[in-house]
């Protein structure tokens, strides 16, 4: 597997309605601006992101409040300066660290990607980050450590979700190692070259573009590496419809309703209910998953 993502994810051999604005097109200005720079082989339409305001005000972050609007409403009661991070487990380099010296260094750039949510909803968002593979670098991956296990903040005074224990907070996931240090897996810092709003999971939150949503944890300060599949919060909540990978499939479906299609949040150009693409339009994460029966492994 290639180390470095340079992939600038053409991918019309999936979907050919579909074609991803690189960076330089993001970065020369959104919309039409953008569209003079596309390849001309281009019978497909561009990959158009979210606007700002969709992306920030339509939420999944239950410690604020389980409605979508909750966290916009209420995230940004918390404070994210001086915000410190934990590393432990089978690292070189465990401690608790300040986020900024922690990341401090690491190659940000703005990645476009799809965002699935298991709710048959999708965005997408032009993410600011660095890989996850960086970091991990940086703090010193131990031989046998097989997982990374990731933790949310848990401050009930500006949570209502936590007062209220919709959930069993904190807020847990988990990646196989191997998924982890995929060029594809990144940690965002931002958003449309903007510092990650509260809502959206600052200072940092994970991005796994072709799992759904909910892996994607959010204003993390603790990150494990681990011998053994950490639990994740979903899956605590209720194991038969959340799995541990939780991978976008078309094919299986969620017991309670079909994940062959989404509904693209933002209405215009893709209004209509799309097709949902297997890893979510990412095919290169495929070998992750060799020989692993997927419906068995959801
Ligand atoms: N992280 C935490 N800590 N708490 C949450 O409730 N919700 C997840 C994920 N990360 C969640 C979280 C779900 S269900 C989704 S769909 C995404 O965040 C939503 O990310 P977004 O609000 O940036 O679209």
């Amino acid at each position: 597997m290639a180390r470095r993502w340079t992939n600038d994810l053409t991918h019309d051999d999936v979907t050919p309605e579909g074609l991803w604005l690189n960076r330089r097109h993001i970065l020369a200005g959104l919309g039409a601006a953008g569209l003079a720079g596309l390849p001309a082989a281009g019978r497909a339409q561009p990959l158009e992101p979210n606007s700002w305001d969709d992306i920030t005000s339509y939420n999944n972050f239950y410690e604020f409040g389980t409605g979508k609007d909750d966290p916009v409403r209420n995230a940004g009661a918390m404070d994210t300066s001086g915000w410190q991070v934990t590393v432990d487990g089978l690292v070189d380099n465990p401690g608790t660290y300040d986020l900024a010296e922690l990341i401090g260094g690491l190659e940000t750039e703005e990645r476009l990607y799809r965002f699935r949510c298991v709710e048959a909803w999708s965005m997408v968002v032009p993410w600011n980050g660095f890989e996850l593979a960086d970091l991990l670098d940086r703090v010193g991956v131990q031989e046998g450590a097989r997982y990374v296990a990731f933790e949310t903040a848990v401050i009930p005074e500006v949570m209502p979700g936590v007062r209220r224990g919709v959930l069993d907070f904190p807020y847990v996931e988990g990646l196989r190692l191997d998924e982890a240090m995929h060029p594809l897996t990144i940690m965002a810092t931002g958003i449309y070259g903007r510092d990650i709003p509260n809502q959206n999971g600052a200072p940092m939150r994970l991005v796994v573009p072709w799992k759904y949503g909910f892996k994607s944890i959010k204003s993390i300060v603790r990150i494990s590496l681990v011998e053994d599949q950490p639990p994740t919060s979903w899956n605590k909540a209720n194991a038969r419809e959340y799995g541990f990978y939780s991978n976008v499939n078309p094919n299986v479906d969620h017991p309670r309703w079909s994940q062959a299609t989404e509904r693209r949040i933002g209405g215009g150009l893709f209004a209509q209910r799309q097709e949902t693409l297997m890893f979510n339009g990412y095919p290169e994460v495929a070998g992750l998953y060799e020989g692993m029966d997927l419906t068995e492994f959801f």
